[in-house]
């Protein structure tokens, strides 16, 4: 193996072992989100495209097969919100995932799930009608091939949805990039005490009163006009420091942790995001942006 390889393994091995840890029992966001429907809208999981599309991909499955590839399937959220009763009596749904906690995941008994890195394809040359990658692609080392890879495993007709990071204020890129060069390279305990700064920080930020307001649009800083909390400003222009009060401590944690510790986490632009698109002969039907991700949804011709 070449040294670039070498470290491309090691990397994967230890987005394996972040995720394992925030996908475990003991920290339980499963149990978190399920408990507390109205706090986890906050998440650009509840956002975007996403309700729309499971409830496309409901619909198709209640009255035809239906097969969904979940790739970066997490801690399984995408797998309850699909399998909701009814379940579709035609869904055909898998969840993959490199991660170790993945025999944890508390879904329907028709879900299945694998283990399995999504930069590569699936073994036994499946297709799915519908690939489903939400907030995962940015974290495979060369995102663009790991795209491409999900394309090609798309049925003709069928429907790639991905969501990706945005990029940021030119500060918040500086500063993110500055600060994950520090804890990339921690281990877990010690990127989750690291962790806690971030979120002691969003919370003195948000306890501060008084408002921002700022004048005029200033393009080159990627500031608008407008009135801020201190809070908001700070995050969306400087410093992701994430705090709401409505998570928990540790659920405040792991958003930081997830933010900082993973060894890859790509930002695009819209335009570069559709380039994945594009540069696989696939149709973008619909794109959507918030500040912190973009959402696509592309598909494959049904005469390929
Ligand atoms: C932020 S989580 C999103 C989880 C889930 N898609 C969701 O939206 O709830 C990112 C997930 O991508 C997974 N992941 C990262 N690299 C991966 C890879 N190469 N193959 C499969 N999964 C991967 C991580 O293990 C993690 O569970």
């Amino acid at each position: 193996m070449k040294n670039d390889e070498v470290q491309t393994v090691d990397a994967t091995q230890r987005t394996a072992e972040h995720y394992t840890d925030q996908w475990g029992s003991g920290v339980n966001f499963q149990g978190f989100v399920e408990a507390n429907p109205a706090a986890a809208m906050v998440m650009p999981g509840r956002q975007l495209g996403w309700a729309n599309l499971f409830e496309r991909i409901r619909r198709q499955a209640a009255v035809r097969p239906t097969t969904v590839y979940d790739a970066g399937c997490g801690f399984g959220d995408i797998a309850r919100r699909l399998l909701v009763e009814p379940i579709p009596a035609h869904i055909d749904y898998l969840g993959a995932d490199i991660h170790g906690s993945i025999a944890t995941i508390d879904a329907p008994p028709t879900a299945r799930f694998e283990q399995a890195d999504m930069a590569e394809r699936l073994p036994g040359n499946r297709l799915f009608d519908f690939i489903v990658c939400r907030a995962a692609l940015h974290h495979t080392p060369d995102p663009f091939k790991t795209y491409e890879t999900l394309a090609s495993q798309l049925a003709p007709g069928g429907t790639l949805a991905v969501s990706v990071y945005a990029k940021k204020t030119p500060m918040r890129e500086a500063v993110d990039d500055a600060l994950r060069a520090k804890i990339v390279p921690m281990n877990n305990d010690d990127a989750w005490n690291a962790a806690d700064q971030f979120t002691r920080l969003g919370r003195d930020l948000q306890a501060s009163a008084g408002m921002i307001e700022i004048t005029a649009d200033m393009p080159l800083l990627g500031i608008k006009a407008g009135n801020y909390t201190v809070q908001d400003f700070i995050y969306d222009h400087f410093i992701k420091c994430w705090h709401n009060r409505q998570f928990s401590k540790q659920h405040c944690d792991l958003v930081n942790f997830d933010w900082y510790h993973p060894p890859y986490a790509h930002r695009y632009t819209v335009d570069e995001f559709a380039g994945m698109a594009i540069d696989n002969g696939l149709t973008i039907v619909s794109q959507k942006s918030i500040t912190a991700q973009h959402y696509m949804e592309a598909t494959r011709s049904a005469q390929d």
